[in-house]
């Protein structure tokens, strides 16, 4: 026990390394002291603190002590209180009596030991005498810890083509972690941006932007701490399909398939004249593409025409027209190597037919120069020739090539031709304008057609009639799907 030194006279005292204040408890001005019950402390020297306010910063776990040494204690009690970051106050000690239950705090006759610092453990310490009146010395202590990440955005986060978009990452961590942002592991997409409270925007999604995106928050203290977030890409229905013409003939059985992807999986239906046609079976056939199988059967006349294909979901819909004919395709003229003699050429084409080809019109003439296109002198140039053919054998071609020789050309001219070709159903487009030149003359390139031009014998044939090379002929039983599948029940 400090030994009683000398009288203390009612006073007012500042130290002014602590910038506490030492108060008498009873000195009252003007008052009689005698009969206090805390006279018995008045023969003490002033009591001081030996270290001034100190701000101590720990880390997580570590042990430390809170500093509370006093010169001329006395039997004055020492009172350690913590006032927390919230600013809760807790008595830890008086004396030497601990008042506090965990195991982690340890009273000193000159101060406080924590162990295992917690972030709780953070604030101030305030050490005092209260029976020597408002003698308080205050610490600071600061607890670093490592960071930690969490988000409030769902972990798969589904975003909507063209909308914002924004990733929260709330970081915590002492000191204030860094934040860093990775998807799929490297660069952010294009127009994906970090803004100032580290959370992710991107301004107008695209499928790109789909992916995973990683938040870490890094402050040097322990390990970094990450969180994981996935952005799937919401988006509105595309039909994937791989012919809008679906040539048939008439049989036992169609199918008609649409395709369509979209996020999420559109629901797809069929109309026909603006009527639904409700007897297509459905399947999902990935995560986000749906197909519609439209079965027609038995395939009639009838049931040529338009069928719209609409899929649709949230985000809108999309429609194609799918056009079911019996009529063969526009056929692909084309020349064939040598064809070119000095008065006739050889003219090939291919077509599209579920039917034989009954017929074909070829219509031709010479390429008129820019200078002659005088008046009158057209009359005899454009020719037509139109044939029948028999349609002997079916052998089930369905992409007939047929070829026919125009004789009687002049020779060195340039000339210019189409064809069309016919079914049992009604005649195709026209083909695109073929060019060609008979032999003497320099080949052109004119139409998107190769042109084949050149140099040959003589045509000894004077009229060759017309040549189909093979007869298109197939049967009109077989069914061919759109998306070139075929079902024979
Ligand atoms: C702690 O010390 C400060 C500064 O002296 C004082 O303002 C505050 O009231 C004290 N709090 C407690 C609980 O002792
Ligand atoms: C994480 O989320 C929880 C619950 O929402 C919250 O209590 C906590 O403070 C959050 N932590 C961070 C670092 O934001
Ligand atoms: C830090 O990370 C390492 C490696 O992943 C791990 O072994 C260690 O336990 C982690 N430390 C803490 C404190 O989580
Ligand atoms: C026409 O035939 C040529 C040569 O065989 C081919 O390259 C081209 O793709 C065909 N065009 C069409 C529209 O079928
Ligand atoms: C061609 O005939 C048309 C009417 O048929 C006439 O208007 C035009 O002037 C004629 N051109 C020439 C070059 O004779």
């Amino acid at each position: 026990m400090p030994s009683v030194c000398a009288a203390i006279v009612a006073f007012s005292l500042t130290i002014g390394l602590t910038g506490s204040t030492v108060e008498r408890f009873d000195g009252e001005e003007g008052g009689s002291s005698s009969q206090s019950v805390y006279s018995e402390y008045d023969d003490e020297d002033p009591p001081t603190f030996a270290l001034g306010s100190q701000a101590f910063t720990v880390a997580v776990g570590d042990t430390f002590t809170i500093p509370c040494d006093i010169i001329n204690q006395g039997r004055h009690l020492l009172v350690i209180h913590h006032i927390n970051t919230k600013g809760k106050k807790l008595l830890l000690s008086a004396g030497e009596m601990k008042l506090v239950r965990t195991e982690r705090v340890q009273i000193d006759p000159t101060g406080v030991t924590i162990y295992d610092a917690q972030r709780q453990d953070a604030g101030f310490y305030n050490c005092s005498l209260p029976t020597a009146g408002k003698f308080i010395l205050q610490h600071k202590l600061d607890v670093l810890y490592p960071p930690s990440v969490n988000s409030s955005s769902p972990p798969v986060q589904q975003a909507v083509l063209g909308q914002r978009l924004e990733l929260f990452c709330n970081a915590d961590g002492n000191p204030r972690p860094e934040i860093d942002w990775t998807f799929e592991g490297g660069a952010l997409p294009a127009g994906a941006a970090v803004n100032q409270a580290g959370h992710l925007v991107i301004e107008r999604v695209d499928r790109r932007v789909e992916g995973k995106y990683v938040c870490t928050a890094d402050n040097g203290i322990g390990n970094d701490s990450y969180v994981t977030l996935e952005v799937v890409v919401e988006f509105p229905p595309e039909i994937i399909t791989e012919k809008s013409v679906v040539r048939t003939g008439a049989g036992d059985q169609l199918e008609l398939v649409c395709l369509a992807r979209g996020r999420p999986s559109p629901r797809v239906s069929w109309t026909r004249k603006g009527q639904s046609v409700d007897h297509a079976t459905h399947s999902t056939v990935a995560d986000d593409v749906y197909r519609s199988t439209l079965v027609i059967r038995p395939m009639t006349e009838q049931d040529f025409g338009n069928y719209v294909c609409t899929a649709q979901n949230i985000h809108g819909q999309k429609s194609v027209v799918v056009q079911m004919t019996g009529l063969p395709q526009q056929p692909n003229l084309t020349g064939v190597a040598g064809g070119g003699k000095e008065n006739s050429y050889t003219l090939t084409w291919e077509t599209e037919s579920y039917c034989p080809i009954v017929a074909y019109k070829i219509v031709f003439g010479r390429v008129q120069q820019k200078s002659a296109e005088v008046n009158g002198s057209t009359e005899k140039n454009v020719h037509e020739i139109t044939v029948e053919m028999d349609v002997g054998t079916e052998n089930g071609n369905t992409h007939p090539a047929m070829s026919h020789i125009l004789n009687d050309l002049d020779a060195s001219t340039e000339y210019e031709a189409i064809v069309k070709v016919k079914n049992r159903y009604g005649w195709s487009a026209e083909s695109d304008k073929f060019c060609f030149a008979t032999s003497s003359a320099s080949p052109v390139h004119r139409s998107t057609s190769r042109s084949v031009g050149g140099a040959g014998e003589r045509s000894s044939a004077a009229v060759s009639l017309l040549l189909p090379l093979l007869a298109a002929a197939s049967a009109c039983q077989r069914c061919r799907g759109f998306c070139g599948r075929i079902t024979s029940p």
